[in-house]
């Protein structure tokens, strides 16, 4: 099951404080903030593992350490920032690859503005961050290139998914798993999750 629905209660206690129509920018920013360390948490729990042994103030220890590949999280641009610095704060040595995608009103399809990858993605984790899922059409976007660079191992971090777009996105990338603070009702005509947040890189950039 390519997408993950995350029912810990703190991501359901604040997706639904995120739905408030009368939310600040401040706030939501904060609690996209809260969102993307709590999915960060999921979407790393089978993260490889390996034993050292350090100095201790009592002696050798032997600790775990995370061990095998590197990571590189990117944000597909715009709203996908807001959730950065919430994942960097676990992963401070992550590094950011950027795409910026913006969604024609007209036809739903990404359209690509930015591209800076980082290198050696063959040997990385992915961690695509972007707040919503919706048709899916920009997420699907982004794999694709992380896929043209060689990567092997890509994960998808969402605050809400529509339905339309799991199906899609599964159907595209079935081997790409995406932890999903909330799984919502449909689409509407003009392609915005119902009941949704409304434009998250609005609301996080306060562009309305
Ligand atoms: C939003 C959102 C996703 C995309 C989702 O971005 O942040 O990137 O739409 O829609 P999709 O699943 O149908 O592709 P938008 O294009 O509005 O740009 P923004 O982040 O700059 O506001
Ligand atoms: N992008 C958004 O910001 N919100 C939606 O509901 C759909 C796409």
């Amino acid at each position: 099951m390519p997408v993950i629905a995350v029912t810990h209660p703190l991501v359901r206690h604040k997706i639904g404080l995120l739905r408030e129509a009368a939310i600040s920018n401040k706030q939501f920013r904060e609690l996209t903030h809260e969102l993307a360390c709590l999915l960060t948490c999921e979407a790393t729990a089978d993260l490889p593992m390996q034993a050292a042994t350090i100095a201790c103030w009592s002696g050798p220890v032997q600790i775990e350490q995370l061990a095998g590949r590197k990571i590189t999280v990117m944000p597909i641009l715009r709203a996908g920032l807001g959730m950065l610095e919430g994942v960097l704060g676990l992963i401070p040595t992550a590094q950011v690859s950027v795409i910026g995608l913006a969604r024609n009103h007209a036809t739903l399809q990404p359209e690509c503005y930015c591209e800076k990858l980082v290198d050696h993605l063959d040997e990385r984790i992915a961690l695509i961050i972007d707040p919503m899922l919706a048709t899916a059409g920009s997420m699907i976007a982004a794999i694709d290139v992380l896929k043209a660079q060689g990567c092997t191992d890509v994960r998808a971090l969402v605050l809400v998914a529509a339905p339309e777009g799991i199906a899609a996105l599964e159907a595209a990338h079935p081997d790409v798993r995406c932890w999903a603070a909330a799984i919502d009702s449909r689409l509407d005509e003009v392609g915005y999750i119902i009941p949704g947040l409304g434009d998250a890189g609005d609301k996080i950039f306060g562009t309305v």
